[in-house]
């Protein structure tokens, strides 16, 4: 009797050591429209998300990187929504892509963010760095190695979908010929100055779902200002006009309509309603047509001269580095 207890003793402290088990049935696929978190201050980020999800959101985008994922937490927490009904995605760092890293990385951002699991869990850039040095290329982990680790974290239940971010088309192709566990999503940026249509259009071929970032282009306070503001520019003034929305509301639902997920990201209760609020809207053939002739070509997210990596170079708006400065992927 007594070796009995003591088996199912080691038996139960085993099964504690394990990730809870994910419901069977959360969200089916990760829903059209997300509540970015980049940038948003610490002190109001839990706000934002708490507000956003008890009205009408299901689906936040967080990251490591952001440093707010405790505060992003606090809104999940707080919202009336349960676990099972909530879309949390959040991001791998460039620092963790050892496969010896990956696990701890993201039961770092779990435990911030307060709940057993994630929806979908990103590589954020395919770039590696040495652990512990700042941004030293860290040449010796391939984009492979960090997808067999995060291959492992499904099959642990940490997550229950894994996918990658800012990767070039020859990247995804990499991860595609190898990949058990495959995308099932890849986050990049793409807006009206932006479009990339190809690139998207060649995701839908080959079965992983686009997520839009910075959908507003350059109404991100930190981006480029050699482009007029989007809000400001009078071809999408003019076509809000026309759909009785606001430019903000056109570009989101222009992103809607081609088929990507869409996560702006605002801390003021007033955007959250107007972007949520996007999603009746309808373009015309016609107009889809002419809103592709007013695609600018014009990245504005790209770390590449400050990691010294080419990123993006088989995409629209990469920057060419000199070959010494270039570090392997
Ligand atoms: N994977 C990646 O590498 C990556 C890179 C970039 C972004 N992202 C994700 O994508 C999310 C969105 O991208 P983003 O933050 O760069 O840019 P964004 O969502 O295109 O723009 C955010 C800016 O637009 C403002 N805004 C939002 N809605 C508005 C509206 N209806 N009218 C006027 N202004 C409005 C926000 O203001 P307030 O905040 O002041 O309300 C904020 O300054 C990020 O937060 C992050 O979650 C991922």
């Amino acid at each position: 009797m007594s070796r009995f207890i003591s088996a199912l003793a080691v038996a139960l402290a085993a099964t504690s050591s394990l990730a809870a088990e994910i419901p069977t049935n959360g969200l089916k696929e990760i829903p059209a429209l997300g509540l970015g978190t980049w940038l948003s201050d610490r002190d109001k980020v839990d706000h934002a998300v708490e507000y956003a999800l008890d009205n009408g959101y299901n689906h936040i985008d967080a990251a490591w990187i952001y440093r707010n994922e405790d505060q992003t937490g606090r809104g999940i927490a707080a919202s009336e929504l349960s676990r099972k009904d909530i879309w949390i995605t959040s991001k791998l760092w460039n620092s963790f892509h050892r496969p010896s890293e990956v696990e701890a990385a993201i039961k770092t951002s779990i435990s911030r963010l307060g709940v057993d699991y994630l929806d979908l869990y990103l590589i954020h850039w395919p770039v590696a760095f040495v652990p512990d040095e700042g941004t030293k290329l860290d040449k010796k982990t391939s984009i492979i190695d960090t997808w067999r680790a995060l291959e492992d974290l499904v099959r642990a239940n940490l997550t229950r979908h894994i996918g990658i971010s800012n990767f070039a088309k020859s990247d995804v192709e990499e991860v595609l010929a190898v990949c058990e566990i495959c995308p099932y999503a890849h986050e990049f940026e793409t807006h009206p100055y932006l479009q990339q249509q190809d690139f998207i259009d060649w995701h839908a071929e080959v079965g992983v779902k686009v997520i839009a970032y910075s959908p507003l282009a350059n109404t991100n306070p930190i981006y480029r200002r050699d482009a007029p503001p989007l809000l400001e520019d009078p071809y999408w003034k003019e076509l809000a006009a026309r759909k009785n929305a606001t430019v903000a509301q056109a570009a989101i639902a222009w992103g809607f309509q081609r088929g990507t997920v869409v996560i702006p990201k605002s801390s003021h209760e007033k955007y959250i309603d107007e972007n949520r609020d996007a999603a009746g809207i309808r373009f015309s053939k016609d107009e889809m047509a002419d809103i592709a002739k007013h695609d600018r070509k014009i990245r504005m997210s790209n770390p590449s001269k400050n990691w010294g990596v080419q990123l993006f170079a088989d995409l629209d708006d990469h920057l060419e580095l000199e070959d010494e400065t270039v570090g392997e992927l």
